[in-house]
C-alpha cells in the first residue's frame, strides 16, 4: 500500500535550551558548545534523509545503508543527550533541599553528600563522554553512569535525570585539557535542580518528561 508521506521526524535545534549566563562557564564556551548540537541535530537529519533516499531506491542491503544505520545511535544520542545537559543548566545558585529526588539519593546512596561525590567520580572517568545520573523507570532506583562517548553505557529505557557532558569541547574552551575538575566544579553549581526534581517526579509517575 503507498503512503502518502511516511518520511521522517525532522529535528530543529532546541533554541530555548541554551543556557545564559552561567557560573564560571562563558558564554564563549557555551556558544562552541552550542555549534556542536547544531552538528548533531543536522547529522541526524541528514542520516534519516539518506536512510530514506537508499529504502526508496532498494538499497536496504547495500553497503552505504549498513554505514549509516552504523552512524545512527552515535548521532542521535549526540544530539539527545545535549538537549538534556543544555536543559539542566541554569544560573539559578539553586541548592537540592528537599522532595522525592533527595529522599531517593538517600535511599540509594545514603545521603546528598555520596551521591554527588559518586557522581563527580563518575565524571572524571579516564574517557570522553558523559556522567548521567539515571533513573531505574521501573524501580525508582538511581543510579550513576559513564557514558564513553555517546552510546556506550546507556541503559535502556532508564531515565536521565541528571547529564553532564565530559567530553573535552565542553569545557577546553575555559580550561585546559587538565581543566575538567575545575568545569566539572562550575557544572555542579549551575545545576538546574528543578528541571532534576521535575524528571524524576514525572518517573514516579510513569511519565517521562520531554527534553523541551
Ligand atoms: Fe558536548
Amino acid at each position: 500500500m503507498e503512503s502518502a508521506t511516511p518520511k521522517y521526524h525532522l529535528y530543529d535545534v532546541r533554541e530555548e535550551l541554551k543556557p545564559q549566563n552561567l557560573l564560571e562557564i562563558s558564554s564563549e564556551q557555551i556558544d562552541d558548545h552550542w555549534n556542536l548540537y547544531k552538528g548533531y541535530v543536522k547529522q541526524v537529519n541528514t542520516l534519516n534523509e539518506e536512510l530514506l533516499k537508499l529504502r526508496e531506491a532498494g538499497e536496504v542491503s547495500s553497503l552505504a545503508y549498513a554505514d549509516r544505520r552504523r552512524r545512527y545511535g552515535f548521532e542521535y544520542n549526540g544530539m539527545v543527550l545535549h538537549e538534556y545537559y543544555f536543559g539542566n543548566l541554569k544560573n539559578n545558585q539553586n541548592e537540592l533541599e528537599s522532595g522525592d529526588l533527595l529522599k531517593a539519593m538517600a535511599q540509594s546512596f545514603g545521603c546528598y553528600n555520596t551521591w554527588k561525590k559518586d557522581f563527580e567520580a563518575a565524571a572524571k572517568s579516564r574517557a570522553i563522554g558523559w556522567a548521567i545520573l539515571y533513573a531505574d523507570a521501573t524501580t525508582g532506583a538511581l543510579t550513576n553512569h559513564f557514558i564513553a562517548e555517546h552510546g556506550n553505557g546507556n541503559v535502556a529505557g532508564f531515565i536521565p535525570v541528571l547529564v553532564l557532558d565530559v567530553w573535552e569541547h565542553a569545557y577546553m574552551v575555559d580550561h585546559l585539557a587538565s581543566g575538567r575538575g575545575d568545569y566539572i566544579a562550575a557544572f555542579m553549581k549551575n545545576i538546574n535542580w528543578d528541571k532534576a526534581q521535575e524528571r524524576y517526579d514525572d518517573v514516579l509517575r510513569g511519565k517521562l518528561t520531554p527534553r523541551f
